[in-house]
């Protein structure tokens, strides 16, 4: 089954407790947490004490996306904070096997994300090293940005490959996801969406989950 990891940034955080509890009963299996640097991309958010935070308020597992240079740096804070699962960017490393290495050393689970430049056949020899694979269907940096339709062929690229090589890596879309892109990029393949603006701008976090599920199946049916 699909499953579906709101991106908190998109959410009102004035009212971030409240806010968890909301997404929480909206019947999702992730949080996504956006970590953002200024300088891998240009914009800033937040850092390990707001992940510290949601890991506080609930016990869904949180996913920990670092799009920030350096990640190495920050792997052990992160961990603490409460990642569960914590992905880099293959842009910011020069040896990314070795850092989702160290990810696994830490007890979770290790993600790769690659930006809308990035070819799939790039990062393709880490897939058996990564739990995640994060494809970036908008340019990292901020929520609400339109889905660059190129990523569907890069999901099926990644499946193709992850299929013949009966490797476990789960494929996860990040960027522009809503009702009309969802049933796209999991007919190409994908297991997770992330979703931040269209999750938190609706008026029933519920029933857009539910919502979701069913144009997803039913864009599976007619695939
Ligand atoms: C973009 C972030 C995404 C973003 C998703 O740099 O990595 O996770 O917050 O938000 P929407 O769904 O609004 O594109
Ligand atoms: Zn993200």
């Amino acid at each position: 089954m699909l499953k579906v990891s709101p991106s908190i940034l998109a959410a009102d955080l004035g009212h971030l407790y409240d806010e968890i509890k909301k997404t929480e009963d909206a019947g999702v299996d992730f949080f996504h947490l956006d970590i953002m640097d200024g300088h891998f991309v240009p914009n800033l958010t937040f850092g390990p004490g707001m992940v510290k935070f949601v890991n506080a308020n609930t016990d869904i597992p949180l996913d920990v996306h670092l799009m920030i240079s350096n990640p190495g740096d920050y792997l052990e804070v992160y961990t603490q904070a409460g990642a569960d699962v914590l992905t880099i960017h293959y842009e910011t490393v020069t040896d990314p096997v070795g850092m989702l290495k160290s990810i696994h050393g830490l007890g979770i689970q290790a993600g790769i994300s690659i930006s809308p430049n990035t070819p799939f056949e790039a990062a393709r020899y880490c897939i058996p090293e990564s739990d995640w694979l994060l494809v970036m269907s908008v340019h990292p940096g901020f929520a609400g940005q339109k889905f660059i339709p190129a990523s569907t062929k890069k999901v099926s690229a990644a499946r193709q490959f992850i299929d013949s090589q009966q490797l476990k890596c789960a494929i996860a879309v990040d960027g522009g996801i809503d009702m009309e892109t969802a049933p796209r990029v999991v007919k190409a393949g994908a297991d997770i969406v992330i979703t931040g603006s269209s999750f938190y701008k609706s008026e029933n976090y519920a029933d857009f989950i539910s919502n979701l599920r069913q144009v997803v199946d039913s864009g599976a049916d007619n695939a």
